[in-house]
């Protein structure tokens, strides 16, 4: 059975949501008797936020895979998932209302509060010298330092408060964490409140913990479907994004295999879908080639507002920008993609033109092929562009590729083309609802 694992192709809020929401319901639809459906959670926390529309309804969820609003289907939340306690107890009300399962990795690290004041904090001093990353301000960055550092408290650890107590004073774990609080100039939350916090968020949780790695494994051998949801996008992934302006978390399928180990079997071949806007967003600092500056200010307001580009977890308005080929072309690369789910092409409906950047000037020469874009290459770059015609039709009904305005479809050849024709686009969104695509 092939697993098709999703991920964000670009600076996260592509609109992976809404496609794992679609994926987990025709594996549902299509699941064999006696079989079931998993979504898996392998990378982030709370920082995502992944908008699902069902009719009236909009769900968005942060922490958990989007698979907790599909009835039975097991949504598993693995070993390198930060988990925020508060979010996870009102995203299980949400699982249970829907009547999703979930079970959570015994060793999957948990968020402090005084990882989220450390986050504001070190926001707070760094944006006094402009250094500011433009976190969530979840926690995020803290939680996975420790977790590295091997001092993280774990979802196992949360049992009961004695055992919640003796984890975070192993190894002089709270009190070196509160002392770098204190540096930063505010005053910790005490080990008796964190310890009071973690077990009144506990309960649930603890009685939902489970070897999640023997799971997956487990159904994988009986031919389970497996639908691994990754958060965040490749260009924040920490190692291919341009540092620091990323994440904290590897955002490749790398992270499922690494975690997992599950790996590119003959007989079931990895799917790897890129979910990719048809233009471009960033939330907070960092560069950004083509973001719709100068002359091309008022457009990108105008795609904001359209697009409605705010941010799901934090409020904050995303910066706008042409789609960006070259930044797409290293993605696919570096994430190993093999399919892309283009979204929000009804946005660029009634755009008279339409650019698209199709290479780089860097240091006076064109950017290689193969050239990692370091955050020095993306600052630096000059984008150059193509502009192709736009459409003016109302596009959101479309539900055959063919039946797009030809302007459309010529815009989604140009990408394809652009990838030299051996990454196909599978689906393109063309709303916000759950039926709003065009399927291969
Ligand atoms: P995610 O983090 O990648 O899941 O994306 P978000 O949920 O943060 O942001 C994507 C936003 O675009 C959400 O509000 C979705 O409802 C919306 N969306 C997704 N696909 C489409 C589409 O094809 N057209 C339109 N107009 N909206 C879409
Ligand atoms: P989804 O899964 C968009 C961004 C933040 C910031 C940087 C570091 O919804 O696509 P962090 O809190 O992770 O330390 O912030 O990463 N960021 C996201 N941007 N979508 C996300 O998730 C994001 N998760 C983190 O805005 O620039
Ligand atoms: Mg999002």
């Amino acid at each position: 059975m092939a697993i098709k694992t999703i991920i964000g192709g670009q600076w996260g809020d592509e609109g992976k949501g809404k496609v794992s929401d679609l994926i987990i319901a025709e594996a549902v639809r299509d699941c064999p008797a006696g079989t079931s459906v998993i979504v898996v959670r392998f990378n982030g926390g709370p920082n995502a936020g992944h908008t699902i529309k069902v009719g009236d309804r909009k769900y968005v969820v942060h922490n958990l895979a989007s698979g907790i609003i599909h009835a039975g289907v097991i949504n598993v939340s693995g070993p390198l998932v930060v988990h925020d306690l508060e979010a996870v107890n009102q995203e299980l009300d949400t699982a249970e209302e829907c009547g999703g399962l979930v079970v959570f990795d015994r060793s999957a690290p948990v968020i402090l509060p005084l990882h989220k004041q450390l986050d504001k904090a070190v926001e707070l001093a760094a944006s006094a010298n402009n250094r500011a990353i433009g976190t969530t301000g979840r926690g995020i960055g803290p939680a996975y330092s420790d977790f590295w550092s091997r001092d993280a408290l774990k979802l196992g650890d949360l049992v009961n408060p004695e055992r919640i107590r003796r984890a975070l004073l192993n190894r002089g774990y709270y009190e070196s964490r509160a002392a770098i609080v204190s540096h930063f100039g505010l005053q910790p939350i005490s080990l008796d409140d964190t310890v009071d916090w973690c077990h009144a968020h506990s309960g649930r949780v603890v009685s939902r913990l489970g070897d999640t790695r023997e799971i997956v494994a487990e159904a994988h051998a009986k031919g389970w479907t497996i639908v691994p949801e990754g958060a965040q996008g490749i260009l924040l992934d920490t190692v291919h994004g341009s540092a620091p302006f990323v994440t904290s978390s590897f955002c490749t399928a790398a992270a499922l295999t690494a975690t997992f180990g599950l790996y590119d079997l003959q007989e079931t071949p990895n799917e790897v879908i890129a979910i990719v806007k048809a233009y471009t967003t960033r939330v907070g600092e960092g560069p950004f080639p083509t973001e719709m500056l100068g002359t091309d200010q008022a457009i990108g307001e105008d795609v904001r507002n359209r697009g409605q580009e705010f941010g799901a977890t934090t409020g904050r308005p995303r910066r706008c920008g042409w789609l960006d080929l070259v930044a797409l072309r290293y993605a696919c690369r570096v994430g190993g993609i093999t399919q892309l789910a283009i979204t929000k092409l009804d946005i660029l409906s009634g755009l008279p033109e339409i650019k698209v950047c199709i290479g780089y000037e860097f240091e006076g020469r064109p950017i290689r092929e193969h050239e990692t874009l370091t955050g020095r290459v993306l600052r630096e770059a000059t984008p150059q562009y193509v502009t192709l015609p736009g459409w003016s039709d109302d596009i959101s009904g479309v539900r055959r590729r063919l039946d797009l305005p030809i302007n459309a479809q010529a815009y989604l050849e140009f990408i394809e083309d652009f990838l030299d024709n051996t990454i196909p686009i599978d689906f393109v969104g063309v709303g916000p609802e759950r039926d709003a695509i065009i399927l291969p």
